[in-house]
């Protein structure tokens, strides 16, 4: 097992070990700026990171993140969920389509703001995840920020996590801490959280891309993970 590590987008480097030399092919779901997809096409523009980013899709024409991923020659496709309207499987059969039409093996979820049913999710068993702006299972849903300045928490970040069909509620990975300062406000926290989630969503995916990640009873277990090499990020506050 090889030693890998990459620059993160923010703060210190992260380490990891890369088990196989195949890389998995990986798509993006967006539907907006699309800031973690373009953490993400960065550290997988490392040769030994164990992904390749082979499609970013949007189900929104106009998201942001279409453009940035073009410039960095990833290629794109939009889902457009309107002309669908009610009917969401025939958007997930079109969304499928896409997805093997690309050879896709696992599915990353930044950003993306359409729930998933059942049907589709038991397509990517244990290969679909997603980037949650809250320390699961604290703050499932939206506004997270806003409700972790409410409630007064000290501790918020961020939770990578394999999707179910219950929203939120997957095995989670791995997590990213940060402190909440007295004179936060939303913007603010949202900011420090995002900079930890810029760095915990490369990590995690490199982690399961090359195979580590199992799930007993619910709980994800990292093989052969040892400090600093861990599920949980900490960075100085
Ligand atoms: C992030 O906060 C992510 O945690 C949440 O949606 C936001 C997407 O931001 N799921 P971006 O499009 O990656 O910039």
């Amino acid at each position: 097992m090889r030693s890998l590590r990459f620059p993160a987008t923010q703060g210190e480097p992260l380490s990891f070990a890369n088990a196989g030399m195949t890389k998995q092919r990986v798509a993006i779901l967006i539907s907006g700026r699309g800031s973690n997809m373009a953490a993400l096409i960065a550290a997988a523009g490392h040769p030994q990171f164990p992904a390749e980013i082979a499609l970013v899709v949007s189900n929104r024409p106009t998201a942001a993140g279409l453009a940035v991923a073009g410039a960095a020659s990833v290629k794109t496709a939009v889902v457009d969920h309107v002309p669908y309207g009610q009917d969401r499987e025939a958007f997930e059969r079109a969304l499928q389509a896409e997805l093997e039409a690309h050879r896709i093996e696992l599915v990353c979820l930044a950003g993306f703001l359409r729930l998933l049913t059942p049907a589709f999710l038991g397509r990517w068993p244990d290969r679909l995840i997603n980037i949650h702006p809250a320390l699961l299972p604290a703050f499932k849903g939206l506004k997270t920020h806003e409700r972790a300045l409410a409630a007064g928490v000290k501790i918020h970040g961020a939770s990578v996590h394999f999707v179910v069909p219950e929203m939120d509620s997957g095995p989670i990975i791995a997590q990213g801490a940060v402190a909440v300062h007295d004179d936060d406000s939303v913007e603010t926290l949202a900011r420090r959280v995002l900079a930890i989630e810029h760095r915990l969503y490369p990590a995690t995916l490199a982690l399961v891309a090359a195979g580590r990640v199992t799930i007993v009873d619910g709980r994800c277990r990292i093989d052969g993970a040892k400090p600093p090499e861990l599920s949980l990020i900490v960075p100085e506050s």
